[in-house]
């Protein structure tokens, strides 16, 4: 067999690493900054300018879920002011964006053409401007991943859009940028990024690298998240949790599992926050798969401490940092079982669970979150 691996190219980690943003971006001639409006609220936008100097331009028009208007909006930006460098910050959306954006400055199909369900991603090159990726919460690793997720008009679909040449020319990651994020988003990123560390760690894929990564990344999370929900202010806490967050999309190229399946609907059906869903479901998830994969999920509870199952250490970490623990308290209704079952079976993630899931086992599975 064999196997292809790659890891995330360049980082900068570490409080204070943003003013690295200075020195890199001298050699460019105009940098468009692509964020959202949250992002500007809170003054992180602002201190990214400033980074750049006067020459950047911002375009905060990215919407929580971003669309195919939001990146051909980023396009006409990019084209109207001449620039040469993408900047993304924020969350897993404006980086999303800043991707798309990049990949459709110099490919002009329609965004659809390069969907990597249907072998887009062979239509995707190098030739594209380069990018840094600055994350303000830690959760999606979406700094150092190959995808990106838009909703196209086409097909209203959350659709993938998937190439090793989407992967950030720099990642900046800088703890200091995480502190004001409050508790409750804290927690939803973090338990995002215990997920993919710990489907990571279960997918069936060989690849000893990122195994040892996941197992280190789910330890840091089991030591560091419920310290940073409590002090946010907490710099140790904030770095461990953005390193564990960098750690699980660099471990995830393995794949992912049930638990990112079953969460996709929720958030598109329900309006669920990505990290709230994958903090319910896992615990259901981890019992599902430890009638197939009993050591590994031994591991996981010991790199969590505590004692107990895996099952039982994530759902104490969820009771630690105050998030929901059953579906119907974020929305969901049992109403919706036919149609998030019928996504989440859609949903490419679930072919790399350790234990095969059926559509049955999906509702089931939907019905003990509930
Ligand atoms: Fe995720």
């Amino acid at each position: 067999m064999i196997a292809t691996y790659s890891f995330p190219a360049r980082i900068h980690f570490g409080a204070g690493a943003l003013a690295s943003l200075t020195a890199f971006a001298a050699t460019y001639r105009r940098p468009l900054i692509v964020t959202d409006k949250g992002l500007v609220a809170t003054g992180l936008a602002e201190q990214v300018r400033a980074a750049l100097g006067p020459a950047a331009v911002m375009f905060d028009g990215v919407d929580p879920n971003p669309t195919e208007a939001n990146i051909h909006a980023g396009v006409a930006a990019f084209r109207e002011y001449g620039c040469d460098l993408i900047v993304g910050v924020g969350g897993g959306s404006p980086l999303d964006a800043a991707k798309a954006i990049r990949l459709a400055v110099t490919h002009t199909l329609p965004l659809v053409a390069y969907d990597d369900n249907t072998g887009g991603d062979k239509l995707i090159t190098a030739d594209m401007p380069d990018m840094v990726a600055i994350p303000t919460p830690s959760g999606t690793g979406s700094e150092v991943s190959r995808s990106a997720v838009v909703t196209l008009d086409v097909n209203d679909r959350k659709t993938v859009l998937f190439s090793p040449f989407l992967m950030p020319t720099l990642a900046i990651c800088d703890p200091a940028l995480t502190l004001g994020l409050p508790p409750r988003l804290t927690a939803a990123t973090g338990m995002d990024a215990l997920s993919h560390n710990l489907e990571a760690y279960l997918s069936p894929a060989y690849h000893p690298m990122a195994d040892a990564i996941a197992l280190e990344g789910i330890r840091l999370v089991g030591k560091f998240l419920e310290r940073a929900v409590r002090d946010g202010s907490d710099l140790e806490a904030r770095s461990q949790m953005m390193m564990a967050s960098l750690m699980g999309a660099t471990a995830f190229q393995k794949g992912l599992g049930v638990t990112h399946s079953l969460a996709h609907p929720l958030s598109s059906v329900a309006g669920v926050h990505h990290g709230t869903a994958n903090a319910i479901l896992m615990p259901h998830v981890l019992t599902f798969n430890a009638v197939t994969v009993p050591e590994r999920c031994q591991a996981i509870a010991e790199a969590l401490g505590g004692g107990g199952t895996a099952s039982e250490a994530v759902a104490r970490l969820n009771r630690a940092i105050s998030l929901p623990t059953r579906l119907s308290e974020v929305g969901v209704t049992r109403a919706m079982f036919p149609q998030l079952v019928e996504k989440a079976m859609l949903d490419g993630c679930r072919h790399t669970n350790p234990r095969m899931a059926t559509a049955d086992d999906l509702l089931h599975l939907y019905e003990q979150a509930f």
